[in-house]
């Protein structure tokens, strides 16, 4: 039990723009509520950004202020470093790094860095005692890391899927709304300040990658492994999509998809047409959703905000509450030297349907090719969409497969890209049947 006696949990916060800034007002409003969770105070101590005068809408006049994260992180006087300022390598890597040398715990929002360094740092940190928390690193204010570490230890878990990023899923959701394309829709959402002055992290897939590397560690015990996640980001997906998904009965989401297979352990992120009775499938806007199939407490869904202030904040200081309390679980829930690699199963042997958007030109004979295509990679067509007729001029054929592999669906697309009777690139999304 908690010691009302005990002496506060004192904390150094590197970085303090959204995140940081919103855990220093989380502490301050809830400061009793956390004392009486915890037994005892979490006192912020110091504090480090780049620019000393920036109004952050918090008091910083009685912290003591750094210029420089790693120089706080390797002074005493904080039991703690809140590493908040982002990024795989540079000053976050390095005050991480130092903080750990210099026997103290760390708390961190940067998936980026744990995706990259996340095994190695947390055998450094376990190697001496110390706890690395990141609950705030993936899916921002929905418990998915204690979820699945804490909560579902009990399971062997064989897949986690979820939509981890908020602005793809804000944009899909706007583009099938209002008929709009990814460019227009990606600008408003810039002006919005839902996407980045430069969005290529999050329209290209990459922040849903790095989350999803952390996620599959937790969830089968093995070694981050970013390397390994096939990558595919929203902008080939375009408006007409959108029409045909719901005439076929899906809805479009970037997803990323862990899955422990018999060829080892796939790792993937992509656009995905997914059911519309999915439950994943109508949650929308800018929230985040993680499906776990487990294999006694079978399926778990988590849906809530994967970003902004007051999510993020309430998970790392979830994460200090744990420190402050003196629980901790090992990393990512298997200590790290006993992190066991599988192989992973390459990209080429998913096994699932596919949705297929060409545009063609009308003349006899072009649909029989197509057909042959797919007939020579003993790939099976099941649905087969073509709207209107125009004889000469260019048409969408739109076409689903039955399952079959992603090399045979690959060598058709290529064989059927090389027709001079098609004149765009061949646009396929993966169907993903939950
Ligand atoms: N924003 C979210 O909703 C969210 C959600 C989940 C996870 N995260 C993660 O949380 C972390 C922080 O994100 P954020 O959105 O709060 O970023 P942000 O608003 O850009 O803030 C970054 C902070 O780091 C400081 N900083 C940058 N370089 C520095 C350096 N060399 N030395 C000292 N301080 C430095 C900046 O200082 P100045 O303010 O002086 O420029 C700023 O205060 C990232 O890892 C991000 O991926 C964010």
């Amino acid at each position: 039990m908690p010691n009302s006696q005990q002496a506060p949990l004192k904390i150094a916060v590197a970085g303090l723009g959204t995140v940081g800034a919103g855990v220093l007002k989380l502490l301050e409003v809830q400061a009793d509520l956390i004392e009486q969770r915890c037994g005892r105070r979490i006192e912020v101590v110091a504090v480090s950004a780049r620019s000393k005068g920036k109004d952050r809408g918090v008091d910083l006049s009685k912290l003591r202020w750094y210029d420089d994260p790693v120089a706080m992180a390797a002074d005493g006087g904080a039991d703690l470093v809140v590493e908040l300022i982002g990024g795989s390598e540079g000053p976050a890597r390095d005050t991480v790094a130092t903080a750990i040398e210099t026997g103290k715990h760390v708390v961190t929002a940067n998936k980026a860095l744990l995706a990259v360094h996340g095994t190695e740092i947390a055998r450094k940190a376990e190697s001496r005692g110390l706890a690395v928390a990141f609950e705030a690193a993936v899916a921002g204010g929905i418990p998915i890391i204690k979820g699945l570490r804490e909560g579902l230890a009990a399971n062997r878990v064989t897949e986690v899927h979820g939509i981890l990023n908020g602005t793809c899923n804000y944009i899909l959701t706007e583009m099938r709304n209002t008929g709009r394309d990814f460019a227009e829709v990606l600008a408003d959402a810039q002006a919005l300040g839902y996407a980045e002055a430069d969005p290529s992290f999050d329209v290209d897939g990459v922040d849903a990658a790095h989350k999803l590397a952390i996620l599959a560690s937790v969830a089968f015990g093995t070694p981050v492994d970013f390397s390994a996640v096939h990558i595919e980001g929203i902008r080939q997906v375009s408006a007409v999509d959108f029409d045909y998904a719901d005439q076929l009965g899906f809805r479009i989401k970037l997803l990323g998809i862990a899955r422990r297979t018999e060829a080892g352990i796939e790792q993937r992120v992509h656009p995905c047409m997914v059911p519309k009775s999915a439950p994943i499938a109508s949650v929308d806007g800018v929230f985040n959703a993680v499906v776990a199939q487990a294999d006694f407490a079978d399926r778990v869904l988590f849906v809530g905000r994967g970003a902004g202030a007051g999510p993020t904040a309430s998970a790392v200081v979830a994460d200090l509450i744990d420190v402050a309390r003196g629980r901790s679980t090992p990393t990512f829930g298997v200590p790290a030297d006993r992190l066991g690699a599988l192989a992973s199963s390459p990209m080429e042997s998913r096994r699932g349907a596919y949705y297929v958007r060409l545009m063609v030109v009308d003349r006899p004979g072009v649909i029989a090719d197509i057909a042959a295509a797919m007939r020579d990679q003993n790939v099976s067509m099941e649905q087969f969409l073509q709207r209107g007729r125009s004889p000469g001029e260019a048409v969408p054929v739109v076409l689903t497969t039955h399952d079959t592999e992603e090399a045979a669906m690959q060598k058709a697309l290529a064989t059927i890209a090389a027709r001079d009777s098609v004149l765009e690139p061949p646009r396929m999304i993966r169907i993903e049947q939950f």
